[in-house]
């Protein structure tokens, strides 16, 4: 399983004093020797933690392939084809999110998507589409000649937590529900069981499957050992844990995990 280390939040911490520390430059070489495989980054349009000036730099730096998650907003688009990262995600994104909430509605945006890829693809960049754990986000994945999906965790990482956690998620809607820790296992179950059905129906398509959102030390596991995924990005986890272990223990703890 590859792991894909994504380092937004060392630009978060930054943009908490707008300042330049730390710098996600830092970052690239402790990572690469400590067993990860690709930078993931994510270029904001509010551009809340990673700048264009970063993903510059990151990307002509980085001794590991870049993978630049972004909007598909045409605007976004020029900038990142012109930034020539070896991959692009596309996500959907919302001005007042936390974080990614959701997977692209990929059937519903069909044609702009179309167009954002065919630009990317100009410019020699691999595509992977963020998306639900879902059949027909899939086939259209294909259709749109995407050689990644990056399947969304989100709903199997909010689950496990709201389970195996005695901190209040109030920020997780399906938190309102309270159900009981027997109902939360059946829908844990019920969860990675669409991770498990969409990874395969994706490599049955010829696609390659990443999976990523909320992935941590302690939900990990499962979803390392679903075969037909090879790629996890992780990012929150590894970056909150590094300010206790410093980064390089952060990455290689997250490493052993995704071992199969
Ligand atoms: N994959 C995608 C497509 C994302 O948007 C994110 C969050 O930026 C991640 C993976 C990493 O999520 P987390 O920070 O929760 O590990």
């Amino acid at each position: 399983m590859t792991l894909g280390v994504n380092i937004d939040h060392i630009a978060v911490l930054r943009e908490a004093r707008k300042i330049n520390d730390p710098d996600p430059l830092m970052a690239l070489a402790i990572c690469a020797q400590s067993g990860a495989d690709q930078i993931t980054i994510h270029l904001r349009e509010d551009r809340r933690h990673i700048h264009d000036e970063d993903a510059r730099r990151i990307i002509s730096a980085s001794p590991l392939p870049v993978n630049l998650e972004c909007a598909i907003e045409p605007s976004i688009i020029d900038i990142v084809g012109s930034l020539r990262p070896h991959r692009a995600t596309l996500v959907p994104e919302k001005r007042q999110e936390v974080t990614t909430e959701g997977g692209l509605d990929v059937v519903g945006n069909f044609e702009l998507i179309s167009n954002a890829i065919n630009k990317l693809k100009e410019h020699e960049i691999e595509i992977s589409l963020f998306i639900d754990p879902t059949r027909d986000a899939i086939e259209a994945s294909e259709r749109l000649g995407a050689q990644w999906v990056e399947l969304h965790t989100g709903s199997y990482a909010n689950l496990y937590a709201m389970r195996h956690s005695a901190l209040p998620h109030s920020h997780h809607a399906i938190d309102s529900l309270k159900l009981s820790r027997h109902e939360l296992d059946n829908k844990i179950e019920q969860a990675y069981g669409e991770l498990v059905d969409a990874a395969n129906y994706a490599r049955s398509l010829g696609l390659k499957v990443a999976a990523g959102h909320g992935l941590n030390y302690q939900n990990v596991s499962a979803i390392a050992q679903i075969d037909t995924i090879e790629e996890l990005n992780i990012g929150q986890s590894i970056i909150a844990r590094s300010v206790f272990t410093g980064l390089a223990t952060a990455v290689m703890d997250m490493k052993i995990l995704c071992q199969r």
